[in-house]
C-alpha cells in the first residue's frame, strides 16, 4: 500500500509533509446540531432464512436450550441490551411467498411449506404472527411487517392488518381472540411487497406503482393504530425505480425503501474470514458507495417532495460473503470479522448525515444470516459478533441530536478500483442528557492516528471511552473463543483547554463520551 493523501472538507491535496502522516483533525459543531438521528437507523431484519428464526431467535418451548416461551433466552437478553428499535419480518424474498394464515392457530395444525428461496428448507410455520409480535413487545421493539404482494392478494394483506390491529368486533379480530390474543398489537410499519423488481415479482416500476396504490388502499387504520406504509424501493443504483415511484405514487406512501449490499462481484463475493489487505480496503471502498447512492436517491425524492414528507428507508444493507465452508447452501450463514465491524461503523457514520430524509436502516440480518449481530449453534452456543459490538457502542446515538463535523485526514487509493478511502471516519451527537458522543474509526491496518478534536460551542471537562480492536483484521469470535473481539475501556483521550486529543490505534473503533 500505496500513496496517501490529505483529505479536507471533500477536497484532496497531495501531501508532502511527512509530519502530517497519521494525523487527523476534527471540528465538531456542537452549536449547529438540529437534526435528530432516528433510533430506527439502528433497525434490524429477521427473515425465515437459514437459522435466523429457527435456532436463532426461536427454539420452541420444548427445547433443551434455555428459552423463555420458546425464545432463546441468551439471544433475547443480548438483543435487549442492544436496544433494537425496529425489527423487519418475515422477509426479504420469503415475505412474497408467505401466507400469514398458515402461521396462526394451534401449532400442530399449521401447514408446512417449502422455503423455495432459501435452500428448500421445510418451514413448519411454528413461528408466526403471534410469536413475532409478542417478541417485539417483549423487546420493546417496533414491528415492521413485510407484506406479500408478489404471490398474495389484496384481501390477504388487508385481513392480516385487520387481524393484527383491529380492536372492535370484526371477523379477523375475533379470530385473533380465538387464538389467544385479546388486545390488538400496535403495528406501525407495513411494507407493501419486497424487492418487487426481483424476487418479489419481477415487476416493472410502473406496474408495481399501480399495485402499490391498489394494495395500500385496503390496508386500513383500525382504532388508534396508524400504519406507516412503505413502498418496495430500488436496488442499489436503480435511480429510475425511485423516479417512477415518486412520480406515480408520491404521497400515497409514507416511505420508500432501498436495498444496498456491500458486494463487489456477485459471482465471487469472497471469503468472510480469509482476505488480503487490498480486499479489506476494497470492501470499505464499496461500503462507502452508499454515501453517493443515498445522495442521488435523495436528490430525486427532493424534486418531488421538497418538504421531505416521504421517508427513505434503507431496509436491507450490510456485507454478503461467500457461503461459509461447511454451512448449508442457501442459508447465508457467514462469519463476521473486524472488517465487518468497520463496514458497520463507516455505514452508520454516513447514515447519520442524511437523517433529514433517511428515517430507517435495517442491517441484514439479526441472527445467523449475513452480517448478523449474533451467531448461535444447535448445542446452545452463542457469540456476539464484532458488528454487534459496534451497534452496542453506537446505540448512544439513537434519538440524539446529530452534530455536524469537519474532518481532515489522510486517505488512500484502493488497489484495482476508482475508490479512495479516508483513514478516519467519525460521527458525533448530543444525547437528551446533554452528553456528547463521538465515534471514531481508524481503518488503517498499520498505524495509529493522532486525532485532534475541537468542540465548537461546547465546554467539556471529562472524557471516557471504549475501544473495539483486534490483533488481525480477520479476527472474529467463535464458539470456542467468544470474546476474541470485544470492547474494552479506552484511556487514549485527553482534554486540555477544551481540545481533545485522541490516539486511536490501528484498526480500531473508539466511542467517546464527553461532558
Ligand atoms: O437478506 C437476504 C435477501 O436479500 C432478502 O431476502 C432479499 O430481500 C435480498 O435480496
Amino acid at each position: 500500500m500505496n500513496k496517501r493523501f490529505l483529505l479536507s472538507a471533500g477536497l484532496m491535496a497531495t501531501l508532502s509533509l511527512a509530519a502530517q502522516n497519521n494525523t487527523a483533525t476534527i471540528t465538531v459543531k456542537v452549536d449547529e446540531g438540529k437534526q435528530i438521528i432516528p433510533k430506527e437507523i439502528y433497525g434490524q431484519f429477521a427473515e425465515h432464512l437459514g437459522t435466523c428464526i429457527y435456532g436463532g431467535l426461536w427454539v420452541g418451548e420444548n427445547s433443551s436450550i434455555p428459552n423463555t416461551n420458546g425464545y432463546r433466552t441468551d439471544v433475547f437478553n443480548a438483543l435487549k441490551a442492544l436496544k433494537v428499535p425496529v425489527l423487519r419480518w418475515p422477509g426479504g424474498c420469503f415475505a412474497d411467498e408467505y401466507h400469514w394464515m398458515d402461521g396462526i392457530g394451534p401449532k400442530a395444525q399449521r401447514p408446512k411449506m417449502v422455503n423455495t428461496n432459501w435452500g428448500g428448507t421445510v418451514e413448519d410455520n411454528s413461528f408466526g404472527t403471534h410469536e413475532f409480535l409478542n417478541l417485539c413487545e417483549m423487546l420493546g421493539t417496533e414491528p415492521y411487517i413485510s407484506g406479500n404482494v408478489g404471490s398474495g392478494s389484496v384481501e390477504e394483506l388487508a385481513k392480516w392488518v385487520e387481524y393484527m390491529t383491529a380492536d372492535g368486533e370484526s371477523p379477523m379480530a375475533n379470530l385473533r381472540r380465538e387464538n389467544g390474543r385479546d388486545k390488538p398489537w400496535k403495528v406501525k410499519y407495513l411494507g407493501v411487497g419486497n424487492e418487487s423488481w426481483g424476487c418479489g415479482g419481477n415487476m416493472r416500476p410502473e406496474y408495481y406503482a399501480d399495485l402499490y396504490r391498489r394494495y395500500s388502499t385496503y390496508c386500513r387504520n383500525f382504532g388508534n393504530n396508524r400504519l406507516f406504509k412503505v413502498a418496495s424501493g430500488a436496488s442499489d443504483y436503480d435511480y429510475n425505480w425511485t423516479e417512477v415511484l415518486m412520480q406515480q405514487v408520491g404521497n400515497r406512501m409514507n416511505g420508500l425503501s432501498l436495498h444496498f449490499y456491500s458486494v463487489i462481484n456477485w459471482n465471487s463475493k469472497g471469503s468472510a474470514t480469509e482476505f488480503s489487505a487490498d480486499d479489506y480496503y476494497r470492501a470499505l471502498g464499496k461500503c462507502r458507495d452508499i454515501d453517493e447512492l443515498l445522495k442521488r436517491h435523495i436528490a430525486i425524492m427532493d424534486r418531488y417532495d421538497p418538504r421531505k414528507r416521504i421517508a427513505l428507508l434503507l431496509d436491507e444493507w450490510g456485507t454478503w460473503w461467500d457461503q461459509e465452508p461447511g454451512s448449508t447452501p442457501g442459508h447465508l450463514y457467514q462469519q463476521n470479522t473486524m472488517r465487518d465491524a468497520f463496514v458497520a461503523s463507516l455505514s452508520l457514520d454516513i447514515f447519520h448525515k442524511y437523517t433529514d430524509r433517511l428515517k430507517m436502516a435495517n442491517i441484514a440480518q439479526i441472527v445467523n444470516v449475513l452480517q448478523s449481530m449474533i451467531l448461535t449453534n444447535a448445542q446452545g452456543g452463542m457469540v456476539l459478533t464484532p458488528t454487534y459490538h459496534v451497534f452496542r457502542m453506537y446505540n448512544v446515538h439513537q434519538d440524539a441530536t446529530y452534530l455536524p463535523l469537519d474532518l481532515t485526514c489522510m486517505q488512500t487509493p484502493v488497489a484495482a478500483s476508482d475508490w479512495t478511502v479516508p483513514m478516519v471516519s467519525a460521527t458525533a451527537s448530543k444525547d437528551k442528557a446533554g452528553k456528547i458522543h463521538i465515534s471514531l474509526s481508524n481503518i488503517d491496518l498499520d498505524a495509529a492516528q493522532e486525532i485532534t478534536i475541537r468542540l465548537q460551542g461546547a465546554n467539556v471537562t471529562k472524557v471516557s471511552g471504549e475501544i473495539l480492536t483486534a490483533g488481525n483484521i480477520a479476527d472474529h469470535n467463535t464458539f470456542e473463543q467468544p470474546n476474541a473481539v470485544a470492547p474494552k475501556a479506552f484511556n487514549g483521550a485527553k482534554i486540555s483547554k477544551g481540545t481533545l486529543t485522541v490516539t486511536v490505534p490501528a484498526k480500531s473503533i473508539v466511542a467517546l463520551e464527553l461532558n
